[in-house]
């Protein structure tokens, strides 16, 4: 049996992306830039961050990374989706859904800072989960700092799971499929 205990509810991410949003926008002033998704995690908390922005102008895209085995980071990181836009020469600001080890996000900074060449990037995070960080990264925007949960919900899954809730929470209990 599992039980699925409450961290952050709607109400309290809602809030919170509109925050984050008004300071982008306000740190970007009337520059261009390219929102870039991280996915799978980030899909929800990317739609309601762009939607809640005041600008029309800015573009978006997509790159894709696994690296998790169940509830740990195998460390090695796979990149299933490249940006499908030109960046060269534009502010990029990279969405993650959550920074654990910090391998998945300084992977992406280095690959695409080398391959696609931005005139500057910045970081968003939804939730910075800073006990078992391994490497030293950077974040320019974070949402919430939680403890060593392995949280889902809001886009975040578990085994490929609960990604639909609409909080964020952690399981308690056994988990079985
Ligand atoms: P990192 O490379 O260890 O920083 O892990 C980053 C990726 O692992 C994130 O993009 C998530 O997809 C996944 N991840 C890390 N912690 C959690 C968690 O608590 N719940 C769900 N996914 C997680």
């Amino acid at each position: 049996m599992f039980e699925i205990k409450k961290l952050f509810s709607e109400e309290q991410i809602a809030r919170r992306v509109k925050e984050l949003a008004n300071q982008i926008e306000k740190d970007m002033d009337n520059e261009e830039f390219v929102l870039v998704a991280n996915l799978k995690g980030s899909f929800i908390f990317f739609s309601d961050l762009i939607r809640s922005m005041e600008r029309q102008d800015i573009e978006i895209d997509f790159v894709s990374t696994e690296s998790y085995e169940g509830e740990s980071s195998s460390g090695v990181i796979k990149m299933t989706r490249d940006l499908s836009l030109d960046i060269r020469d534009k502010k990029v600001i990279l969405v993650e859904d959550i920074v654990d080890t910090g391998l998945t996000l300084s992977h992406l900074i280095h690959y695409i800072k080398e391959a696609h060449q931005p005139k500057e990037m910045r970081f968003c995070v939804l939730l910075d989960k800073p006990s078992k960080r391994k490497t030293d990264v950077k974040m320019d925007y974070v949402g919430f700092t939680v403890e060593d949960y392995f949280v889902i919900g809001y886009g975040l899954d578990y085994q490929e799971k609960f990604r639909n809730l609409p909080y964020i929470g952690f399981l308690t209990g056994e988990y079985k499929e």
